[in-house]
């Protein structure tokens, strides 16, 4: 072995640069993502003034997708300059699974909202992911698990009864992503459900719980 430090041994220095450039930008920054799904009529419920969208939309829908640390915070995240998406079938993919759901689908698409959320979240994962990656990514994400068809399966659908046991809706997400979601229930309304996944690729990792239980009583309604 020790006559390996002398050698002329050079492992694809170029190769070696843009690992070490990719591990940089990946981990600097942020070391997972966060992909917050809304359950409308929650939202709706919880928040009225808020809510302006006909009809409501009956799946999960994604408020944003967020790069964050397990630990400590992100660094305000840089505007980048970005143009408009100019695709049409990818802008009515965004609006059917991330529709603004402060506004009313007449007025046409979730642009703002789609560029607010870039702005103040999306724009951390660059240079990782450019404005239209980005959104693709979000997609793939959302359309990896099948979150409300998993939770009526377990007999845990929304609507059924007037609450659902949030540890077994933690139980049967947490065995579907193979990760362990953050669930969010302000005013006891299982109004958000939080899956994590590592930066590149598809892969689920626990999101790190915060240190107040979002979701703190064991009945929450599910409307
Ligand atoms: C809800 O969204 C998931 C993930 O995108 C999708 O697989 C499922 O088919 C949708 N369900 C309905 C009822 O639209
Ligand atoms: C959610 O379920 C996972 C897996 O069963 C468990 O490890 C975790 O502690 C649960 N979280 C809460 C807040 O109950």
């Amino acid at each position: 072995m020790a006559t390996r430090r002398n050698s002329h041994y050079r492992p694809f220095p170029s190769l070696i640069a843009c690992v070490v450039l990719l591990l940089h930008y990946s981990s600097a920054q942020f070391d997972h993502f966060k992909l917050v799904l809304t359950w409308p009529h929650s939202f709706c419920l919880v928040y009225p003034g808020k809510c302006h969208r006909t009809p409501l939309p009956l799946n999960f829908t994604i408020h944003g997708l967020w790069p964050d640390k397990q630990k400590g915070k992100t660094s305000p995240c840089k505007k980048y300059p970005v143009s408009p998406l100019n695709d049409k079938n990818l802008e009515l993919r965004l609006e059917e699974s991330w529709p603004d759901l402060r506004r009313d689908s007449k007025l046409g698409f979730s642009t703002i909202f789609w560029k607010e959320q870039w702005d103040k979240h999306g724009s951390c994962a660059w240079p990782l992911y450019n404005y239209e990656k980005y959104f693709l990514k979000a997609l793939e994400f959302k359309d990896k698990f099948d979150v409300l068809g998993h939770l009526v399966q377990d007999s845990l659908g929304p609507g059924t009864s007037p609450t659902v046991s949030r540890n077994l809706v933690n139980k049967t997400i947490s065995q579907a992503t193979t990760g362990i979601p953050i669930l969010k229930c302000p005013s006891n309304y299982l109004t958000e459900v939080v899956i994590c996944f590592k930066p590149t690729g598809v892969v689920v990792v626990a999101c790190p719980q915060p240190p107040k239980d979002p979701c703190p009583n064991e009945n929450v309604n599910f409307p």
